[in-house]
């Protein structure tokens, strides 16, 4: 991999990550929040109805990466339903590497969901960790092996409020949100995203599928490029809101 901004040369994900600490910049008001989006080079943030042929290995390193500097990880219910994701942090060694650094051993999983229709057969609820679930939904979730929180709100999820009460009553100091464009497009209007990752893959794929950003946004938001990386033909950048 190698470096093509700020400062040219070779590097590796641990390398650019190492000195990334997103944990001691925590707003008073919610967590410092970090999205993580992979796009084809058409701006396609899905293929086939999900994301894992976009990006190379690099991307999925980058991704296990940015997971291991962050006390939680949240996605919306549609991203849930098309990932069907496991226990973030499956390996003990993993773990243990997370908390060395004063994070907290399995990353508090985040589910943001309306109707509370998730796919409970998914490993995520079976494999141990911990998910928090904001709803607006009155159901009741079934039974899980891994230990679940709902936190309800009316109407819809309120999503400021829901940052606040993960800094609050959580002890959230950073938050990484990994989707899907619609949960990231409403975070980009209310103005709760600090930094963006995004892999462009030199890829074309047409069709219809989702942009990295779904839904009206205020305003335009303005971006600044705080690192581009390069490997195989495959771009890493990191933007920071303005
Ligand atoms: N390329 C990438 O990096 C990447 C990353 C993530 C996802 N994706 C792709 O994106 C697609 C899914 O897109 P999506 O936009 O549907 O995903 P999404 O944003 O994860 O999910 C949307 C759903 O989240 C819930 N939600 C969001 N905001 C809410 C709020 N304020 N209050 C209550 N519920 C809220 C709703 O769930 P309910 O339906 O339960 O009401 C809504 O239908 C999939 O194909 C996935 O593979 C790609």
């Amino acid at each position: 991999m190698q470096r093509l901004l700020p400062e040219p040369g070779p590097t590796t994900v641990e390398e650019q990550l190492d000195g990334y600490r997103p944990w001691e910049h925590p707003h008073d008001d919610r967590p410092y929040v970090a999205m993580n989006f992979a796009a084809t080079v058409d701006g396609r943030a899905a293929i086939s109805g999900v994301s894992g042929p976009i990006g190379s290995d690099a991307d999925t390193a980058m991704l296990a990466g940015l997971r291991t500097r962050f006390d939680a990880v949240m996605i919306g219910a549609g991203t849930m339903r098309a990932e069907r994701y496991g226990r973030l942090a499956p390996s003990p060694e993993g773990r243990e590497r997370r908390e060395r650094v004063g994070l907290p051993h399995d990353p508090l999983m985040v589910i943001v969901s309306g109707r509370l229709d998730l796919p409970w057969d998914a490993p995520l609820f079976s494999e141990g960790g911990r998910v928090l679930i904001f709803t607006s939904s009155e159901a009741d979730p079934p039974e899980t092996a891994t230990a679940l929180r709902i936190v309800r709100h009316e109407g819809s999820v309120d999503l400021a409020a829901a940052l606040a009460h993960l800094r609050r009553e959580r002890g959230i100091r950073a938050l990484l949100c990994e989707g899907g464009p619609h949960l990231h497009g409403q975070l980009e209007a209310a103005d709760l995203v600090d930094d963006l990752f995004l892999t462009t893959a030199p890829k074309l794929v047409g069709g219809g599928a989702p942009r990295i950003v779904e839904g009206e946004l205020p305003r335009i938001v303005p971006l600044e490029l705080s690192w581009l990386l390069e490997e195989g033909g495959e771009l890493f950048a990191r933007y920071s809101r303005r």
